[in-house]
This record gives structure tokens, C-alpha cells and sequence, in this order.
């Protein structure tokens, strides 16, 4: 289980730095590890600012919410992975839908970033989902199967096992209409099986991530679904009583799936 706070555009580095301090003396020790996934400026000081909580990374850790595959190079406005990884981040979110439809980043170019965030050793957290036009039209399963053919084809069975999906329903996501539980569960055991048909049964052992106005409240009839393996959360993870909440939840879920 695993619990992934995407910020957005919001916080400054010193608002993420007294957020990170915040939370870090308020986390239990527990299996479900919490990742910030910050705005790139705030990066440095979250870099400065975790050496003081000493909490493992395993419990928590940070990473950005976007970056270029390129090493270096004439491409204004991008950053690399060791521009991420000289911050320390771990994890970096690839394919948000708002980097799909609002920066038109296409199923090819991601399929680049995953497989240089895993060469580079950043955990990519691969974002898939469809609009609600889409579902309405049937076509949940060929988007999902083209987004996953397309984003991860260029992977190893290797490298396959050292990423993190996330199935967000682009209608659910930022609206406050969430997804049923049975809803989610099935559309991740459509990802699943879908997995399997790319590297076996060692899919099993991917973490499928829901997100989509996942809430302190909604959150543990999600987690507890069998191939639901943690939450990408926005909104809800902008304030540290709210993203420890959802924390005790994700932990209650993973126990109860023992
Ligand atoms: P939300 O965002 O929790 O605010 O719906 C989720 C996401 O976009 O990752």
C-alpha cells in the first residue's frame, strides 16, 4: 500500500518544508510509506528539510510531479531526472491527465519518460484513465489498453516491476465524484489482467494506484478493494490533519488484506 500526495501547482518551498515537519513528527511507523510529489521549486528546500526528519525513506519520501526524458539540451522550461534526483526525489508522477489534455503530453512521449525515470532509478508513477465521454462511449478498456501499450512497451520485464501505476478516472478527478468502490475495483482488475498479458504473473506484484477525489471518507472502501494498492490524492492531501487521515486509513485497509 502506498500513499502519494500530487500537490500540483501549490506550496512554496516553505510551505512544503512546514507541511514536511508537520507531518513527519505526526506519522506513525507503519508498511504504508507516504510520497510528496512537490512542484519542482520546492524540491530544494524539501531536499535541505528531510535530512533534519529523520524518518527512513521507506516511511517517507518525496518526488516531482513531471520531467523531460532528455538528459540535457535545448529544451526551454523542461528539467531532467538528474536535475530530480540531485534533490533528492524518488518517485515522479508521468502522464497526469492534466499533462495530457492541457499540455497535450501523447502516449509516446510518455512511454519515453517511463523507461528513462526507471533507467535513472526514479520510481515513475504512471498515470492512466479515461474521460467521461470515453466511458460513457465503452471505451474504459481501449483507452486503458492503449495508454498501458503505449506507456509501457518499451520496458523490460525488469524495469516493468519498478514502476507504480495509477488508474484515475479523469471524471473523478478534482470533482468530488468519485468513483464506487466496485467501479474502481473493476476497471484495476482490467489493469491487471491487462498487466498480466504484458509481463505474467509477476504483475501481481505492481501496486495499481486509485486516484480521483479520494477522501479521508471514501478512502477505505477503496484501499480495501482486492487489486487496489494504494491512493494518488490532490485535494485532500493539501493539508497534513487531512493526509494523515487518509494515512490511518490506507493503514487500516492494508491490514485488513493481510
Ligand atoms: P483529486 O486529484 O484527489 O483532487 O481528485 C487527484 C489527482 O489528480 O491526482
Amino acid at each position: 500500500m502506498l500513499l502519494a500526495a500530487n500537490w500540483k501547482l501549490n506550496k512554496t518551498g516553505r510551505e512544503a518544508v512546514h507541511f514536511l515537519n508537520n507531518y513527519a513528527q505526526a506519522l506513525p511507523p507503519s508498511d504504508v510509506p507516504t510520497v510528496l510529489l512537490a512542484p519542482f521549486t520546492a524540491l530544494p528546500a524539501l531536499c535541505d528539510a528531510f535530512e533534519g526528519t529523520k524518518l527512513p525513506r521507506a516511511q517517507l519520501s518525496y518526488g516531482a510531479q513531471n520531467f523531460y526524458f532528455e538528459e540535457s539540451g535545448a529544451f526551454t522550461g523542461e528539467v531532467s531526472a538528474d536535475m530530480l534526483l540531485e534533490h533528492g526525489c524518488t518517485h515522479v508522477i508521468v502522464g497526469h491527465s492534466e499533462r495530457r489534455a492541457i499540455f497535450g503530453e501523447s502516449d509516446e512521449l510518455l512511454g519515453k519518460k517511463v523507461v528513462r525515470a526507471v533507467e535513472k532509478g526514479l520510481v515513475p508513477i504512471f498515470c492512466i484513465g479515461e474521460t467521461l465521454t470515453e466511458r460513457e462511449a465503452g471505451q474504459l478498456e481501449s483507452v486503458l489498453t492503449r495508454q498501458l501499450d503505449r506507456g509501457l512497451s518499451r520496458l523490460t520485464n525488469e524495469q516493468f516491476l519498478k514502476i507504480v501505476i495509477a488508474y484515475e478516472p479523469v471524471w473523478a478527478i478534482g470533482t468530488g465524484v468519485v468513483a464506487t468502490p466496485e467501479q474502481a475495483e473493476a476497471a484495476h482488475q482490467f489493469v491487471r489482467t491487462r498487466l498480466k498479458a504484458m509481463i505474467g504473473e509477476s504483475a501481481n506484484k505492481l501496486s495499481i494506484l486509485y486516484g480521483g477525489s479520494v477522501t479521508p471518507a471514501n478512502a477505505y472502501s477503496l484501499m480495501s478493494q482486492p487489486n487496489i494498492d494504494g491512493a494518488l490524492v490532490g485535494g485532500a492531501s493539501l493539508k497534513v490533519d487531512s493526509l494523515m487521515a487518509l494515512h490511518t486509513e490506507c493503514v487500516r485497509a492494508a491490514k485488513e488484506k493481510q
